[in-house]
Order: structure tokens, then sequence, then C-alpha cells
């Protein structure tokens, strides 16, 4: 393919992009594809000699885009928001044009100073304290990893190796082997599954503790962990906190934590994956009071700040642990500039680097910060919306609602909700997924998509409805309650037993 076909088929598919953009809110939010799907429709080998664009383009839209799932419609309301605008797709397509791996800073010296300046941008706007940043005097500095799972990987590493240099400097009998099968790890049960993931990939027992009523880890049972487990000899050597929960969205208390972490000599890591781009609007800030505290901090500019997949920001208090960590030199990396700019292999599991920092820059200059904040807000005022018209039903319970996601469900039975949601789910024109809170099962609904406005909130609210009237009729809604608030529990069997004295009145 030469530069002027690339022109065309380039601008093919941004047209065809555009208009995917136009009509998503018209798409079923779910694929009805079943698995394997794709394989009935492909040949077994690929073609021996190659094919027009204009055939590849079509094949797109036959085969591919029925089994696209479609995370930006404004009817997708499951896990998190996954960003995408069109300036970061932009960079996305300029960064592969350009087609650069910066394994050092000779390797492309604008991605690691772009990337630099990026992740002093980002501090700042965050009010992160001036030790993270990579333009303050000491040791700290910010990174882009891919993940938030990688960012906890990389942090629970580097903790390893700031626990066996400091215990074999203090007791220089002790093996590295000896400190390393008693380190141990904790966490909050509400967190992410790759904060567990990343205590097995790094080979350390990781506690996941039980949290409050409001999916908070309290000090009191950290602290108790930590001396149980100092009793029993073990070494507490990594904790995550977490700034906005998967589940609900709750928030640790790092005035609480961090001393306990600072006193006990335990690495402080804060997973913000979603809820870190609130922080750029200062009513959200109080939420992490205590973060100079931390020993590393990590939000994802791909969840909630426009920045498309996968871009994720993290800053550590002091890098070295992490270079000395990663540090494997040989001669063909070496250049002549070692010592005046970060060399981020080091500060991450891969060689090689994608050019994130661009996508960063072209979606802070062309929305501004002012642009950032207003999308937050915008979204949690349609999460606040939502909670509004759950709570208007008496047949419902709202259960949480923080920043852009609430969770509720209907009183009774967790049989009734989960019903409920399968309902929602086979209709496919909202993406909505379950979750626990307080041992019981409630329905999560996240403001995903930027496209998403107060219409399509009333849309889902509508299907809900509909969805709900089928197992707790309207008609009988006040007679049931009443009943389901003097048992204490609705159960399922009742509602079907309702609908039926309905259906024969
Ligand atoms: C709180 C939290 N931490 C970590 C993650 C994992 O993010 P990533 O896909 O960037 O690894 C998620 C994903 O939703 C999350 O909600």
């Amino acid at each position: 393919m030469d530069a002027d076909q690339f022109r065309e088929f380039g601008r093919a598919a941004v047209d065809y992009i555009a208009d995917y953009y136009e009509t998503i809110r018209d798409r079923p939010v779910l694929p009805s594809v079943q698995p394997g799907y794709l394989d009935d429709l492909l040949p077994k080998d690929p073609p021996q000699s190659g094919e027009s664009w204009r055939d590849v383009l079509q094949d797109v839209d036959r085969i591919i885009m029925p089994g696209i799932t479609h995370w930006q419609s404004p009817n997708f309301h499951a896990y998190y928001p996954t960003a995408q605008s069109f300036p970061s797709v932009v960079a996305e397509l300029m960064s592969a044009g350009f087609g650069v791996v910066g394994l050092s800073w000779i390797a492309s010296p604008a991605m690691t100073e772009l990337e630099v300046v990026m992740m002093n941008w980002l501090g700042r706007m965050l009010e992160l304290p001036e030790q993270f940043l990579n333009c303050s005097e000491g040791p700290g500095g910010g990174v882009i990893q891919g993940s938030a799972s990688e960012a906890t990987y990389v942090g629970l590493l580097a903790a390893k190796e700031k626990k066996v240099k400091d215990l074999i400097t203090e007791n220089p009998q002790l093996s590295e082997a000896e400190i390393k099968g008693k380190l141990i790890a904790y966490s909050s049960d509400q967190s992410n599954s790759s904060v567990e993931k990343a205590g097995l990939l790094g080979s350390m027992k990781m506690r996941l503790l039980p949290t409050n009523g409001q999916g908070q880890l309290t000090a009191d049972t950290l602290q108790e962990a930590i001396n149980k487990d100092k009793e029993a000899g073990l070494i507490p050597c990594y904790f995550v906190a977490n700034l906005g929960t998967t589940p609900t969205c709750a928030f640790d208390n790092l005035e609480e934590l961090g001393p306990i972490c600072n006193r006990e000599e335990v690495w402080l890591h804060v997973d913000a994956a979603y809820a870190g781009t609130a922080f750029i609007c200062p009513e959200y800030r109080h939420l992490m009071k205590g973060v100079e505290m931390a020993d590393s901090f990590n939000f994802n500019p791909h969840k909630w700040m426009l920045v498309n997949f996968d871009c994720s920001a993290m800053w550590i208090r002091d890098a070295k642990y992490l270079v000395e960590a990663f540090n494997v030199e040989r001669i063909y990396l070496k250049d002549q500039h070692k010592g005046l700019a970060p060399e981020y292999r080091h500060w991450q599991i891969s060689l090689g680097r994608r050019f994130r920092a661009l996508k960063i820059w072209f979606v802070l200059r062309i929305y501004g910060v002012e642009g950032i904040k207003k999308h937050v807000r915008n979204q949690v005022g349609l999460a606040k919306y939502f909670s509004a018209l759950v709570e208007k039903d008496s047949r419902f319970e709202l259960c949480s609602c923080s920043m852009g996601l609430a969770s509720f469900r209907l009183k009774g039975d967790n049989a009734l909700t989960e019903k409920l949601l399968q309902k929602i789910s086979d209709k496919k024109n909202q993406f909505l997924i379950a979750g626990h809170l307080n041992h019981r099962y409630v329905i999560r609904y996240a403001i995903c998509s930027r496209l998403t406005e107060q219409r399509d909130v009333d849309y889902s609210w509508r299907e809900i409805l509909e969805a709900a009237d089928e197992l707790v009729p309207r008609a009988n809604k006040k007679l049931i309650i009443e009943v389901a608030e003097k048992q204490g529990l609705l159960n399922i069997e009742t509602c079907k037993a309702d609908k039926s004295v309905e259906k024969t009145k």
C-alpha cells in the first residue's frame, strides 16, 4: 500500500468511525452473536495475495461490527467508563503512524520528554504533592503505564525490593529468600481483581480485609491484621488503598490508613483508577487527603479523562526503588544521555513503550482542563439524576451513589434483583452488571459514555421500570411493599403469586 492508497483508506476509515458515532445511540448495546460466530465467517487460511482495502472495510462492517459491544454507546452502563474522544483517537493514529518504540531516550526523545511534561501537567491538575512530580527536587516522578493492573503490580515489586534491601541492611545475616517468603500484602475485599492478581504475579500473599458498611477499609481492621501477621512472624510489605472501589466507588480514608503504613514501613499504593480523574475538580480533592503519605499513586486517564485505552498515570515518591527493581542493562541499550532524562524502561515491565503521552497532550489541548472538569461534573450529575429516579419508586432501594456510579436493587430477595438484571440484559438495549454490597446483590449503573445525556438516563429508567413491572406489578406495589416491610423480605414467589392474582382480576 502506498501513501496515496493510505490516504484513501485512512479517510474512508475515519468516515466509517464518524458515521459509527452518529448512529451509535440507535444500536443495541450488546451484540446478538454466539461464541464461535466469527470462525464460520472467516476463511480457514489467510489470503495468499493481497486484497483491496475496500473489501476489508466492507468486511469490518459485515462481520466485525455485529460482534462489537458498543462501549461508547450512551446506553452502556457496565463496569466503569473506558474513555474515548476524537482528539485521542487522532493521537493514537499519529502514534501508530510514527511507529516509534521508546525503549530509551534516544529511541525517540519526544516520547520521553512529552511523557515527563504530561505527567507533571496531570500531577498539577490533581494537585498531587510536589514530591511525586518529575519536576520536583526529590527522587519522585511520574510514568505512564498501560493499566492500573500494571501499576499495582509494579508498585508491589518496588515495595518488595525496598523491603528486602532495608531488612538485609539492618540484619545482614538474613537471606533474600527467607525474607521474600514471609512478605505479606493487604487491601480490602472491595478491591479490583487486579489487586489480588498483583499478589499472585508477585508471589506475595495478599490479604483482602473486610470493609465497613460503606465499602471502606477502616484503620482498626488494617492495624489488627498487621499486628496478627507480625505476631505470626510474617513481614507486612504492601498495602493497596482504594480511592473509588469497583463495586460502589467507595473511598478509603488515607488520612487514617496512611500513618499506619508509614509507621509500619508498609508501602502505600493508592489505586484511584476510575475516580482519580475527579480530583481535577477541587470539590472532590478532600477525598484524597493524606495522599502525601503514599509511596505510589495511580489513576487511569483511560477511564474517565477522555483518553483512549491504554493510558494509566502512575507516580512514585522515590523512583529509585522501581529503577533498582527493574534495571537490566545491555550494551545495545546504552546511550550517552544517561541521567539527563528518565529511562522509562526501568519503570515498567516491558522494554518497548508506546507513545501514550501524545493522547494526553491532544486531549488536554483540545478539551482544556475546564472541558475535563465539565465532563466529570456532568457525569456525576447524571448519576445523581438516576439515583433520584430510583428513590422515587418505593419498590426500589438505592444502595449507593458515588461519582458517576449508582447501585440499586429491588426490595426483597436477591433473586428478585437477579431476575431484573436478566430481563434488562435479555433486551440488549443497555448493558448493566451486578455487584455485591454488604452481601446483597445490587445492580450497578455507571455513567460511562461521554455521549450519555439525561434523555438516555430516562430511557434506561423506563426500560428498568418495564422489566420491574413484570416482577413487581405496580398495581400491587403498595401491598407488596407493605408485606415486604412487615416480613423484612419480599420473595420472588410472593411476586409471582401477586402477578397471577392481578391477571385474574
Ligand atoms: C478500582 C479499579 N482498579 C483497577 C482496575 C483495573 O484497571 P485496568 O484495566 O487499567 O488494569 C479497575 C478497572 O475497572 C478499577 O475499577
